[in-house]
């Protein structure tokens, strides 16, 4: 098997560097800022293989990488790449599920105590110097231990967080897929619904599905709107899954008690959006699977998958593009 030339465009822990070192020739461009972008730019023509994430990797990219024969995401989400013109291309697109599943699951279910119990919304008060008596009904949060949790999309992390739910916080659990799936949990504690069900009797709604055509801004005003009265909305899925304006017009207006978000439209996420201090939002910088061991297992699949692939071999995970 002959060297060939990888571009790298994330940081990744120097044992995974020095792994795609032994085999090839690595060519960092990961740093943001023009430099690294012009580096990435002249280095497509030569490689057969890219790896990283948070990079739009669009057909323009492609055009300029006759040699390439895989793209390895670190990630589990593929929003990034263009699908189609990949598999026509018979480029391998390969990402990083199951190693995060119970890092973002942990930070969702996080966030439906956060958001509920007002943590940031005390851990401010208490920072500020506003913590003079004991509280009163004004600064009081709510149970969330044998409330409804309503799960759009039942993969591997929904599945997750509804295990956190029913079985470690007594919660009935509503879930909706596109296909019938099982709840993966002992009878009695997870019931699939349709959609307009689960909006309509769940005190959370998390959305955890993939960000396709069919998903972008399917909780509009619509959705929001048929949300039960002082119900909490979590997203740590895709930003653009979610309008986030009309999640404004449904928190000014009192019908939501509140959002947990951990990704948006806009990443990082603009200083002048109405999100950033909003008193009933938690926003956090898509840190869903940002742990030592999380994204160290990441970048170690993602390398591994990337090396199968220039070797000939079936990769770990490679995302069907057809
Ligand atoms: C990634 C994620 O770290 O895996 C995903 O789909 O959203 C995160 O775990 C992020 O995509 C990196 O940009």
């Amino acid at each position: 098997m002959s060297r060939q030339s990888v571009l790298l465009y994330r940081k990744v822990p120097p044992e995974q560097l020095q792994r795609l070192r032994q085999e090839h020739e690595v060519i960092e461009a990961y740093s943001p800022g023009e430099a690294d972008r012009e580096t990435f730019l002249a280095a497509l023509p030569r490689v057969a293989g890219l790896i990283g994430s948070g990079l739009k990797i669009d057909e323009s990219v492609l055009d300029r990488a006759p040699n390439l024969r895989v793209i390895s995401s670190i990630s589990v989400g593929v929003d990034h790449y263009p699908l189609a013109a990949l598999h026509c291309r018979s480029i391998v697109l390969c990402h990083t599920p199951d190693v995060l599943t119970d890092s973002v699951a942990d930070l969702l279910f996080g966030m439906v105590i956060a958001t509920s119990r007002r943590m940031f919304e005390m851990a401010r008060l208490v920072r500020e110097g506003r913590w003079r008596h004991s509280l009163q009904a004004e600064d009081y949060g709510w149970d969330v231990h044998g409330k409804t949790l309503g799960i759009i999309g039942y993969g591997r992390i929904g599945r997750a967080v509804a295990q956190r739910a029913a079985l470690g916080f007594g919660m009935p659990v509503l879930y909706h897929s596109r296909r019938p799936v099982d709840s993966g949990l002992p009878p009695g504690k997870a019931r699939a619904v349709a959609l307009d069900e689960l909006l309509a009797e769940s005190d959370f709604v998390v959305v955890m599905v993939p960000l396709t055509e069919q998903t972008r801004g399917m909780i509009g005003a619509q959705a929001l709107g048929r949300m039960k009265q002082g119900a909490i909305l979590v997203n740590a899925a895709r930003g653009p899954i979610v309008d986030e304006s009309a999640l404004l017009a449904a928190l000014d207006s009192g019908h939501l008690r509140g959002a947990g978000l951990d990704v948006f439209a806009v990443e990082p996420l603009p200083l002048d959006s109405r999100l950033l201090d909003h008193p009933r939002v938690l926003a956090l910088p898509h840190m869903g699977s940002a742990t030592h061991e999380t994204r160290t297992a990441m970048a170690d699949m993602a390398v591994s998958n990337l090396l199968s692939v220039l070797r000939g071999d079936p990769p770990l995970a490679a995302f069907p593009t057809a």
